[in-house]
């Protein structure tokens, strides 16, 4: 097998990442089943991805299933703080061509976007919308041979919405979040567990009894206060929308501004993808103790420029917790600094909600191989019978049975003239 060029923090732990990416396929069956299909047939082939998302044992099943189906992979991670070494080490000892280290500063995570560029791709993966940036603004001759992107998050296909209507965007693009099996999984049950787990690993405390702040009550703020309460906290949600606001409070929660919420809370956790969520005025309130974190895709809705400055001590006390004392003695715990928590602190959302999201990942790039040199540079989204084959074959691979209409209940959905 030749060796892609790579850049990763330790070849030597090749061998622990391919176990866990073992572990990873055998929770993944929907992939894994794309995966067998298309191995046969190679859409991908003549290909060539980059890919700009992080670098766990999930993304790793995807990377080979994209070059299972025939397709050459060039890979960085979406975050400075996510990237799971050894699984780097892994794809490395594969062949696959990856640049990325956990702990890199902003300058070395854009050497790497610009080194998977190297090999001209004719598609682009993102999460972030990091990658298809740089195309646009550094590469921008790269523009006119690719055929299409896709986009995994929400933060990234909000700059895209954004770029295409500016009309600065060059090629379409497939949101991918927007997929029901992505969005009303990944990011609400997805981020509700992988946050907590992130903030258990960081902390060890215990969540019964303690104020738990969410700001922000979209998809991935609700997973968190879902899970919180499960785990006994008493949730506070603070919010702009209010719409949004009502139904965190018809759901149970006590909603108030961050102004508030920050003299009470024990912990807090952002997940708006706005910045300046927590800034310099709620430090100045926070209870001896207080723990901040984020499960935003950008590390700006912490203001931690603001906390640098009030802090007379900052010390790290555990892998991912920093502790800053104030001038009267007051103690604030940042987490991950103040990056995403749940990638950064843990290993990201759990491999059977990675599995739908994936899937459509590659969805995506087969549509756009198919038919992206036809589509104008516009933002898409996968079609939604592709939801409905995902989770099917999702329940299958779980083992359970779903219902069927009738031939008279079809009759009946279709028959507007039946009343009272
Ligand atoms: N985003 C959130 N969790 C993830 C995971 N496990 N792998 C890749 N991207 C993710």
């Amino acid at each position: 097998m030749t060796r892609g060029a790579y850049k990763v923090a330790d070849e030597r732990l090749a061998e622990q990442g391919r176990l866990k990416i073992e572990w990873a396929e055998s929770r993944m069956p929907v992939l894994m089943k794309l995966r067998e299909k298309y191995a046969k047939t190679q859409p991908l082939k003549g290909q060539r991805i980059a890919g700009c998302l992080h670098v766990t044992k999930e993304t790793a099943v995807l990377v080979r299933t994209l070059k299972a189906a025939g397709a050459e992979v060039s890979w960085s991670g979406c975050n400075p703080l996510s990237t799971q070494d050894d699984i780097a080490a892994a794809l490395a000892a594969e062949g696959i061509s990856i640049y990325a280290w956990h702990g890199m500063n902003k300058e070395e995570f854009y050497w790497c976007i610009d080194r998977t560029l190297d090999f001209k791709p004719t598609l682009t993966l993102d999460d972030g919308a990091d990658l298809i940036f740089t195309v646009h603004s550094k590469y921008k001759e790269l523009c006119s041979t690719i055929i299409g992107g896709t986009e995994e998050t929400t933060t990234g296909v909000h700059r895209l919405r954004a770029m295409a209507e500016d009309g600065a965007l060059k090629y379409p693009v497939i949101a991918i979040n927007d997929a029901i099996t992505k969005w009303d999984f990944d990011n609400v049950f997805g981020t509700g567990q992988s946050s907590i787990d992130g903030i258990l690993r960081a902390t060890s405390v215990m969540l019964a009894g303690k104020t738990f702040v969410v700001a922000g009550f979209g998809h991935c703020g609700r997973g968190c206060a879902m899970r919180a309460r499960g785990m006994g906290a008493r949730v506070v949600v603070t919010e702009i929308l209010p719409t949004s606001a009502l139904k965190a409070t018809l759901e149970g929660y006590e909603v108030m501004t961050m102004d508030e919420a920050a003299k009470i809370g024990d912990i807090f956790i952002t997940a708006t993808g706005m910045k300046d969520i927590i800034v310099d005025r709620h430090f100045r309130s926070m209870k001896d103790g207080a723990i901040v974190c984020n499960t935003g895709h950008y590390d700006c809705e912490i203001n931690l420029e603001q906390l640098g400055k009030l802090a007379k001590r900052v010390r790290e006390v555990r892998p991912n917790n920093e502790e800053h004392t104030m001038a009267d003695g007051r103690r604030i715990y940042v987490l991950a600094k103040g990056r995403l928590v749940n990638l950064a602190a843990a290993e990201g959302h759990p491999s059977e909600v990675m599995d739908m999201s994936f899937a459509n990942q590659f969805q995506g790039m087969l549509r756009l191989a198919r038919e992206g040199k036809t589509m104008k540079p516009n933002v898409y989204t996968l079609d939604p019978e592709l939801d409905q084959e995902i989770a099917g074959i999702k329940l299958e691979t779980s083992g359970i049975k779903i219902d069927h209409l009738t031939a008279e209940q079809e009759k009946y959905a279709r028959d507007y003239s039946a009343g009272t």
